[in-house]
């Protein structure tokens, strides 16, 4: 069949999908797809494509699952059903997480530098942000307390990291950030950046308010946290409160994190941690904001 043809089937109305579906299966280029309307596309990837339509259309399942990888800061990350699928305001958060990064980078020094990334999913956070200046990183940690998410941000990690790179990739299994203060001791001078874009949705707006696509394939876990969406990110303070090293080791080193939550959700962490700071760096659409905590 021509691509002609099977792009003007009307029976086949989502056209974006369809080329995507096409670039997937027959390894068609975006050039191709406006260019070579000839190009003849052979019936089995026919098939193929009509199935995954069908996925797509009738089972409400994401494409990125279909496909298996979503395109994301220019790079190819594995997803499965375990893992969320990155959302376009994680650019946002990678842009911030690079640019703090970036600057650090430039201070050259003897100190231990670290990325942590809680609560990874795919990975696409954590890996994102070493790759702009993997030289400079000693460490990037990759958590979850799920442990199949880790396994395909270990994949994503072995498809995008050198072999010198992966050197320096650690993978912990672990509730929040327990697993890094249990492992690795900081001195005072060290540098560490935590990015964690916890789940934050409060359970009963997810529950109402969710896509059918994000109900029926993308796991809950990756989404819900309590009754107003802040018991993870609550957890997570509490645990940094109770590590001294932590907090000796801001005065004198660095500690960022680089957090996601709603808007309202900001004021509610600064009136109940005002030993933290949180700075609002970005904003995607009226009510996501991009979090820069760090000691007061
Ligand atoms: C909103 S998703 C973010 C995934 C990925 N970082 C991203 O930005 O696309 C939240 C992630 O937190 C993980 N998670 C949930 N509870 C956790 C916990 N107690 N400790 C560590 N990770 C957790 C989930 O498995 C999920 O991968």
């Amino acid at each position: 069949m021509k691509l002609r043809d099977f792009l003007s089937d009307e029976t086949l109305q989502n056209k974006h999908v369809l080329k995507m579906l096409l670039m997937h299966h027959a390894w068609f280029t975006k050039e191709t797809l406006l260019t070579q309307m000839d190009q003849e596309i052979e019936q089995h990837v026919v098939d193929l494509i009509l199935h995954d339509y069908k996925r797509y259309v009738n089972d409400k399942e994401p494409l990125e699952y279909i496909m298996g990888y979503v395109e994301f800061d220019q790079r190819k990350l594995f997803v499965d059903k375990n893992t969320m699928i990155p959302r376009p305001e994680t650019e946002y958060m990678i842009q911030a997480c690079k640019q703090e990064l970036q600057e650090w980078a430039q201070t050259s020094t003897e100190w231990q530098h670290i990325v942590a990334d809680v609560g990874t999913g795919c990975g696409v956070l954590g890996l994102s942000t070493f790759l702009s200046a993997p030289d400079w990183c000693d460490s990037l940690f990759l958590m979850d307390y799920y442990p199949e998410c880790l396994k395909t941000a270990k994949k994503n990690a072995h498809h995008l990291l050198t072999q010198e790179q992966q050197q320096k990739a650690h993978y912990l299994h672990a509730n929040l950030l327990q697993g890094l203060l249990e492992k690795v001791s900081l001195e005072e001078n060290d540098s560490l950046l935590v990015t964690a874009n916890l789940p934050y949705i409060p359970t009963q707006t997810f529950d109402e308010q969710a896509e059918d696509n994000v109900h029926l394939w993308e796991p809950r876990y990756a989404f819900i946290s309590g009754d107003d969406g802040l018991d993870l990110y609550r957890e997570m303070f509490a645990q940094i409160k109770e590590h001294d090293w932590l907090r000796a080791m801001a005065t004198g080193g660095r500690f960022v994190m680089f957090l996601e939550m709603m808007t309202w959700q900001v004021d509610i962490l600064r009136k109940e941690f005002p030993w933290m700071s949180f700075e609002e760096v970005k904003t995607f659409h009226f009510q996501i904001r991009i979090v820069k905590a760090t000691f007061q």
